[in-house]
């Protein structure tokens, strides 16, 4: 239901324009003056403004520029009596919305407010649309987006006790407007549980927004957060609003909030507590409807101990705790897992159908998976890229042999009772690095030798293998292997130099 906030002096007018618009199911704000307006348009964020051109103290126009400086978009309709039809003109080119001439009809007031609430609604989402936009860049790193990606409780893959009990407390938190902290080690799936109860609460059809708390620095964290006016520091040649009023009627991910300053934790206790906030370089109140979720890989009761982090906000954030089980303790949803992200893999490199071989599913549940679900699927990646088949579309099969050489980071064996599947004996023993079968080079051709070699030998052939699949393409190559271009020509050179890889590579 949209709000309308109708401002003029003229006690009569403002009744009739506000029982036309309730009337056809609007809500209907007053204010008598200018300065009583701005104060409803900050505090009560109407879809949009109908206003007087002429009133005592602050006119229409100063009320209009006084607006865009809380809410860019928020549409201005103006009224105006016959004779000043001119100045509601120059009101327009100032970014009034449109005017009405009086005396109008109800019909004629009601179109030009549905259309000034449509247009802002558009402008809204195309500025949440490019927030996210950035974010997505941000994030592009490492997160693999898939075509019809899975939404809710479908994005969460796995069926162990530990996972059903993260699905079930998602699906409890979900309604309710409370803060949720998410913890967890690195890559265990946080902000993909922060998605799921974002889009199974109320507030799905709102936007989701995540702001990275770790990767700002302060100043910029905080116009990030806040938003800023123009001039609010150097560099602050536009107005900008931050995530918390983008997110407004939608959830707020605090990704990594544990990393915060203490002049911004302070910010984030006040919005928390009073759904209020300021941009930065304004004394302007902003109030939001927005929901914050959080995530955390480090332990917060410890930061809290050790003074780095406040404890009235951490009792604030964690309202709702959800704590994600590391892969290594859910070990019987590896194979579901890599079988969820080898098929997407394949779907999105135009592949075929992959299967794992039995050996391959023992080694990966033999692992000790340090880097949890995000290392698991980099793994699934590499070795669905690297798997040379002589057709695309033939179906792949992965081998153990394929994956080994990924898996060469596990520095002690993993003995843990609840694997479903014995991991194979070669894994059990406490190799310091290697878990056998690595390439070596004969005669110019690279194969897979059993038996330990060293690390640098697995490098080179995790390189070289790489370099056969993209026909020696370079900067493809490292791209896959997320090194960087040079680092690979530094490091062939080397190899050739040595004579420990073709010349022709
Ligand atoms: N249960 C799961 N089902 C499907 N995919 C998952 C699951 N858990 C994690 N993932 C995938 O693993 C990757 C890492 O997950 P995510 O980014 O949510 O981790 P995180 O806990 O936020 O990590 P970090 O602390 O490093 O930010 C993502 O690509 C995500 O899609
Ligand atoms: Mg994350």
């Amino acid at each position: 239901m949209s709000t309308v906030l109708v401002v003029d002096d003229k006690e009569m007018m403002r009744d009739s324009v506000c029982s036309v618009l309730r009337r056809a199911g609007m809500t209907a704000l007053a204010a008598t003056n200018g300065a009583e307006a701005l104060e409803r348009v900050a505090l009560q964020r109407p879809d949009a403004v109908v206003s007087d051109l002429k009133m005592p103290g602050m006119t229409g126009v100063e009320l209009l520029a006084q607006v865009r400086k809380i809410d860019e978009e928020l549409p201005v309709v103006l009224m105006t009596a016959f004779g000043s039809v001119q100045t509601a003109v120059e009101a327009m080119k100032l970014g009034a919305f449109d005017y009405l001439t009086k005396p109008f009809e109800g019909d004629e007031l009601l179109i030009c407010v549905k259309r000034a609430i449509q247009h802002a609604k558009l402008r809204r989402e195309n500025a949440v649309l490019r927030a996210q936009g950035s974010q997505a860049e941000v994030e592009a790193s490492g997160r693999i987006v898939t075509q019809g990606e899975a939404f809710g409780l479908d994005r969460l893959v796995g069926a162990s006790p530990a996972m059903r009990s993260v699905k079930a407390q998602v699906q409890a938190v979900a309604d309710s407007h409370g803060t949720v902290l998410i913890v967890g080690e690195s890559g265990t799936g946080k902000e993909v549980v922060a998605r799921a109860i974002h889009e199974l609460s109320p507030r799905r059809t709102g936007p989701f927004l995540a702001v990275n708390c770790a990767a700002l620095s302060e100043t910029l964290l905080e116009s990030e957060l806040f938003g800023h006016e123009k001039g609010a520091f150097t560099g602050a040649d536009k107005m900008r609003k931050g995530r918390f009023e983008l997110a407004h009627g939608g959830t707020l991910l605090l990704d990594e909030v544990s990393e915060v300053s203490p002049a911004i934790q302070a910010k984030l206790l006040r919005v928390l507590q009073e759904r209020a906030f300021e941009r930065v370089g304004s004394s302007q109140t902003i109030s939001i409807d927005v929901r914050v979720l959080a995530t955390s890989n480090r332990d917060l009761p410890k930061a809290v101990a050790a003074g780095d982090f406040r404890q009235d906000l951490f009792f604030r954030l964690n309202v709702l705790p959800i704590h994600l089980p590391a892969l290594c303790d859910k070990i019987e949803d590896v194979p579901v897992l890599a079988e969820t992200f080898l098929g997407q893999i394949a779907r999105r490199e135009g592949r075929g159908r992959v299967r794992l071989e039995p050996a391959a599913v023992e080694l990966l549940c033999g692992y000790e998976w340090p880097g949890n679900v995000r290392e698991l699927q980099n793994v699934c990646e590499r070795a669905v890229v690297l798997s040379a088949s002589g057709s695309r579309h033939d179906d792949v099969v992965i081998r153990r042999e394929m994956l080994e050489p990924w898996l060469a980071w596990q520095t002690k064996p993993v003995q843990r009772p609840a694997v479903v599947i014995e991991p194979a004996p070669r894994v059990e023993e406490p190799v310091a690095v290697a878990v056998g079968g690595p390439a070596v080079l004969e005669d110019g051709a690279i194969t897979f030798a059993p038996g330990a070699t060293t690390l640098d030998d697995m490098e080179r052939n995790a390189i070289v293998r790489t370099l056969e699949r993209y026909d020696g393409h370079r900067q493809k190559s490292a791209d896959a292997l997320g090194i960087g271009v040079r680092t690979l020509g530094i490091k062939l050179k080397k190899w050739k130099d040595e004579r420990l890889v073709p010349e022709d590579l």
